[in-house]
């Protein structure tokens, strides 16, 4: 008999339902006798004993299903250690959970801030195996998360229909891209979508060399240009304030975000229409594309093969095409974000995209 307890973690993206579909059909398929603990809205369904028996069955038809079949919430890593506002000792209650079900492991797929507290329950003496999940692709360990090849499609359609209206009315476009602090989904759909200008955290930028290219463009003849700005992107100027000047700085922001900032900035500086499109929350949400299916059903499957074994305390991801187990100790608190000297970034200038720097 295997018990094993299941969660999601973290901001959803699409494939979840396709990853936690592989495990379990790879553990069912092998053998009989198991049982799965759903457990629901994250960390929170652990810490409160909050959990659903599950079988094969409900995870049948899930495989394209967008979101997560558990729900999800986010429990700060850095408040974990610190008691709930009833004085519940959060990690002793989930250490409580996972050993009165009597489980064997707990399978859990999340983003950075769930990595450190897999890592952080691994080390409190419980089976961990965990999936790489985000549509940020920021995870350390491996090449790609599952959800990130669907976003970077949704990000693309969103950049291509702006193209049509851009030129039609002559304007400048932002199209501000997901990503949290890195810039894989901009770079990504920015190439994609032949944006002109891509601004990502990793590359701060001169709202100068913004203009230059925009002014360029317009006496090339092209009557419209348009910028992927990732989220987090952030300018030359407030990349050197520390982090004290910078948290002054956003006090008395009057700015949604940072493409409307900039947008401002462009209007007055270089006298241009300008317009902003933000995606948001489409950018994670409905079925996932075919790649991210058969990635996290792989990543799934491998996932169950480790179960089978007994071998716990590892993220299952992938390099270099290949699936891999990576120590969970090494993924924990660590991000992957783009070199602003890597070999894609450099291609892109090659290709004219500006980054602003
Ligand atoms: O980490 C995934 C992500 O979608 C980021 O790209 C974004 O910054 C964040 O989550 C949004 O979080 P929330 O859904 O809590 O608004």
């Amino acid at each position: 008999m295997k018990r094993i307890g299941m969660l999601t973690s973290g901001g959803d993206c699409q494939a979840l339902n396709a990853a936690m579909r592989g495990v379990v059909k790879s553990i069912t398929n092998a053998e009989k006798d198991v049982e799965i603990y759903g457990f629901l809205e994250g960390y929170k369904g652990l810490i409160y004993g909050n959990f659903t028996m599950l079988t094969g069955k409900d995870f049948s038809g899930i495989l394209t299903k967008g979101g997560t079949i558990l729900g999800s919430s986010r429990t700060p890593f850095k408040l974990i250690r610190e008691p709930d506002e009833n004085g519940l000792d959060k990690v002793e209650a989930m250490k409580q959970n996972y050993y009165k079900l009597k489980l064997d492991c707990l399978v859990i797929l999340g983003g950075n801030g769930t990595h450190k507290t897999a890592n952080l329950l691994r080390e409190e003496g419980l089976n961990v195996v965990t999936l790489p999940k985000t549509i940020d692709n920021d995870l350390w360990g491996t090449d790609m998360t599952f959800g990130f090849q669907t976003a970077v499609d949704i990000a693309t359609e969103a950049i291509d229909r702006i193209h049509t209206t851009a030129d039609s009315h002559g304007r400048v476009f932002i199209v501000e891209v997901m990503g949290h602090k890195v810039g894989w989904l901009t770079l990504n759909a920015g190439m994609a979508s032949g944006a002109d200008i891509i601004l990502i955290p990793e590359i701060p930028y001169d709202i100068d060399k913004i203009i230059d290219k925009i002014h360029e463009r317009t006496a090339r003849g092209s009557k419209f240009t348009i910028l992927a700005v990732a989220e987090g992107a952030i300018s030359k100027k407030d990349a050197k304030l520390s982090k004290k000047e910078y948290k002054e700085k956003m006090k008395n922001y009057k700015y949604p975000s940072v493409s409307y900032e900039i947008a401002d900035i462009l209007r007055e500086k270089a006298g241009v229409d300008v317009r902003v499109t933000v995606p948001g929350h489409t950018q994670r949400g409905g079925s996932p594309c075919p790649y991210d299916r058969v990635f996290a059903s792989r990543l799934g499957s491998e996932a169950g093969k480790l179960i089978l074994k007994g071998e716990y305390g590892f993220m299952v991801g992938i390099k270099n095409r290949e699936i891999i187990k990576v120590p969970l100790e090494e993924v924990a608190g660590k991000l992957k974000s783009v070199s602003a000297d890597a070999t894609i970034v450099k291609e892109a200038k090659m290709l004219g995209i500006s980054f602003g720097d």
